[in-house]
C-alpha cells in the first residue's frame, strides 16, 4: 500500500511538472481529489485490509491525499503569480516613447486676411457688421440704384432662387440694411465682410463664391478726399508704407463718381514688372461716393447726407499679398497648401 500511494504521488508530481495553465490545474486536480479519483479505489481496497490494519492504512490515505492536495495548491499559487506577472509585463507603458502628434487646426488664409482688413478698420473706427448671404432683389440690387431692365445687372452673374430672392452677389445690401437699420441717422462708419455667389464657371481666376469687405461711411461731410485718405491708409497698412495709390474713373450704379483703385507694385516698387504688367500699378479695388438715389431710396435727405462705400475682394488681396497663382487653392483644401499659411 505505501509503495503504491507513494508511486501515486511520485505520477502525479511528474504531470503537475507539465502543466501550465489553470484549466490543466484543474482538471488534474478532479481526477486526483475529485469524486471518482484513484482515492476512491483505494477506500473500497481498505475494506478488505484487516481491521487492525485499518487505521494506519487510512491514515496513510489521507495523508497522501493531504500531501496531493498541498502540491496541487502550491502549483496553483505558482500558476496565478505567473499570470499576473505575465499581466503587468503586456500592459506596460513605456514612458519613454515619444507621443503622437495631434494635427491642429489653424485658421484658412481667407480668414486670416479678413481679420487682418477688419484690424485696419477697427482702428479707424469701424465697425463690422454682418448681412445675409440669401439676399432680396430688392436689397442686392433695387435699393443700390439697379432697377430690373438695367443693364449693369448683367454686370454680376446671379444665382436666383426665385423670383425675389438670390445668392447676394456682392457684400454691398448691406450698406442698405446698415442704413436702414439706422434709424435716427447717426453717422454711419461700417465694414461687412462675407461670402459673395456669382454665376462663374470657376477656373484659375474665377469661382461662383467668393468674399467680399465692403465698407461704408453716412455723414454729414464724408468726402472723396476722406475716401481717398481711407484707401491710401489701407493700401500702406495692407501692402507696405512705401505704397501709393492711384484712382481711376470707374462706374457702379450705386457710387457716383465711381473709381477704380490701383496700389503701386510691391514688387517693382512702381518701375514695371511682370506682376504689373509692366504698368507700375496693380488694381485691388472699387469705391465711390454713394449715390443719391442709393440715400434717397434708404430714407436719407441727399442734401443732408454724404458718405463713400468701397467694396475689396478678399481672395484678390490673399492673391496679391501671398503670390497665389489660382483662386481654386482656397476653397480645395489641399492641406500643403493650407499649411503653408499656418498662424501667418
Ligand atoms: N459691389 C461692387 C462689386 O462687387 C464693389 C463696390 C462696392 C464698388 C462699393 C463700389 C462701392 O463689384
Amino acid at each position: 500500500m505505501e509503495k503504491k500511494l507513494n508511486k501515486l504521488i511520485e505520477d502525479m508530481l511528474s504531470r503537475l511538472d507539465g502543466i501550465s495553465n489553470l484549466n490543466d490545474l484543474n482538471l488534474l486536480k478532479a481526477e486526483y481529489l475529485g469524486k471518482k479519483s484513484v482515492f476512491n479505489d483505494l477506500m473500497q481496497e481498505l475494506k478488505e485490509v484487516p481491521k487492525e490494519e485499518k487505521p494506519r492504512f487510512g491514515q496513510m490515505i489521507n495523508e497522501a491525499k493531504n500531501r496531493i492536495s498541498d502540491f496541487l495548491e502550491e502549483k496553483k499559487t505558482a500558476l496565478e503569480k505567473q499570470l499576473v506577472a505575465n499581466k503587468l509585463k503586456d500592459e506596460s507603458i513605456d514612458v519613454t516613447l515619444p507621443g503622437r502628434k495631434m494635427n491642429q487646426g489653424s485658421k484658412h488664409l481667407i480668414s486670416q486676411v479678413i481679420e487682418e482688413v477688419e484690424d485696419i478698420f477697427l482702428g479707424l473706427g469701424y465697425t463690422v457688421k454682418e448681412g445675409p448671404e440669401v439676399e432680396s432683389d430688392l436689397y442686392n440690387f433695387e435699393m443700390l440704384n439697379l432697377p430690373k431692365d438695367h443693364p449693369a445687372r448683367d454686370m454680376q452673374d446671379s444665382l436666383y432662387i426665385s423670383e425675389e430672392r438670390l445668392l447676394r452677389t456682392h457684400t454691398s445690401p448691406v450698406q442698405v440694411r446698415s442704413l436702414l437699420e439706422n434709424t435716427n441717422q447717426e453717422p454711419l462708419k461700417i465694414i461687412c465682410p462675407g461670402k459673395v455667389y456669382r454665376k462663374d464657371d470657376d477656373d484659375q481666376t474665377h469661382s461662383h463664391q467668393f468674399t467680399q469687405i465692403e465698407a461704408l461711411v453716412v455723414d454729414g461731410k464724408a468726402s472723396l478726399a476722406d475716401l481717398k485718405g481711407t484707401l491710401l491708409f489701407i493700401a500702406k497698412k495692407l501692402f507696405g508704407d512705401e505704397r501709393e495709390i492711384r484712382l481711376r474713373p470707374s462706374f457702379f450704379p450705386f457710387t457716383e463718381p465711381s473709381v477704380e483703385v490701383d496700389v503701386s507694385c510691391y514688387k517693382c516698387g512702381g518701375a514695371g514688372c511682370s506682376m504689373c504688367g509692366n504698368t507700375g500699378w496693380i488694381e485691388i479695388l472699387g469705391a465711390g461716393m454713394v449715390n443719391n438715389n442709393v440715400l434717397s431710396a434708404a430714407g436719407y435727405d441727399p442734401e443732408k447726407f454724404q458718405g463713400f462705400a468701397l467694396g475689396m475682394g478678399v481672395e484678390r488681396i490673399a492673391i496679391l499679398k501671398y503670390g497665389i497663382d489660382d483662386i481654386r487653392a482656397f476653397y480645395t483644401n489641399d492641406l500643403r497648401f493650407n499649411k503653408q499659411f499656418r498662424g501667418k
